[in-house]
């Protein structure tokens, strides 16, 4: 087992890369059945989705745009509560089919709050394409359209993924080590 150590914690091999890079090829080939002829746009949520979006982006068969966009969120006052604003969203998205890349679902709290953005501005569709999600922490339900691994309710990093800044360079998905 080969442990790293990112800042102050131990992570151990989860998924390899040879398993990733499979699943994003299947993931591919689906869309790109799915979506013929629909000339798809993407929107990758940064940071976390850059590297699953580029691999998942050059394997696609069909005619298809990506866009990238940030959410930034913070409290709004007591009558808007929570908000999540996208920054870079400046593609038009009415009657287009949309595809949200998101690197992993937790709570599932980000996407909720910033789906009704999406879909305000009527698309033609909306579907939603996932790395990870945690089902035992989504408190927040919504339908995911396609995902390339369910994992348990425990920390991640690589791939895209970060531990307070680190670990997105690695081209495995590490586990938090609990010793
Ligand atoms: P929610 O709870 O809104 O969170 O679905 C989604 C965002 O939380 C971050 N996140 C993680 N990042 N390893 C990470 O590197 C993890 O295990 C993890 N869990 C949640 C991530 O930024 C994601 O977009
Ligand atoms: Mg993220």
């Amino acid at each position: 087992m080969s442990l790293i150590k990112v800042h102050d914690r131990e992570f151990v091999p989860f998924i390899s890369e040879a398993t990733i890079q499979h699943k994003i090829k299947d993931l591919a080939e689906q869309i790109s059945k799915d979506y013929q002829g629909k000339r798809p746009l993407f929107v990758a949520i940064l940071n976390g989705s850059f590297i699953f979006a580029s691999d998942l982006f050059k394997q696609l068969e069909i005619e298809a745009e990506i866009c990238f966009i940030k959410l930034a969120s913070y409290k709004g006052t007591k009558s808007t509560g929570h908000v999540v604003t996208a920054i870079g969203l400046d593609t038009d998205i009415t009657d287009r089919h949309v595809v949200i890349l998101e690197d992993i679902i937790d709570t599932g709290k980000t996407l909720y709050e910033f789906l009704p953005q999406i879909t305000n501005q009527r698309p033609a569709s909306v579907r939603i394409a996932v790395l990870l999600h945690k089902p035992e922490a989504t408190k927040y339900q919504f339908p995911i359209d396609y995902t390339c691994f369910t994992i348990p309710n425990k920390f991640v990093l690589g791939y895209g993924l970060d531990y307070d800044g680190l670990g997105r360079n690695i081209r495995e998905i590490y586990q938090l080590h609990e010793s």
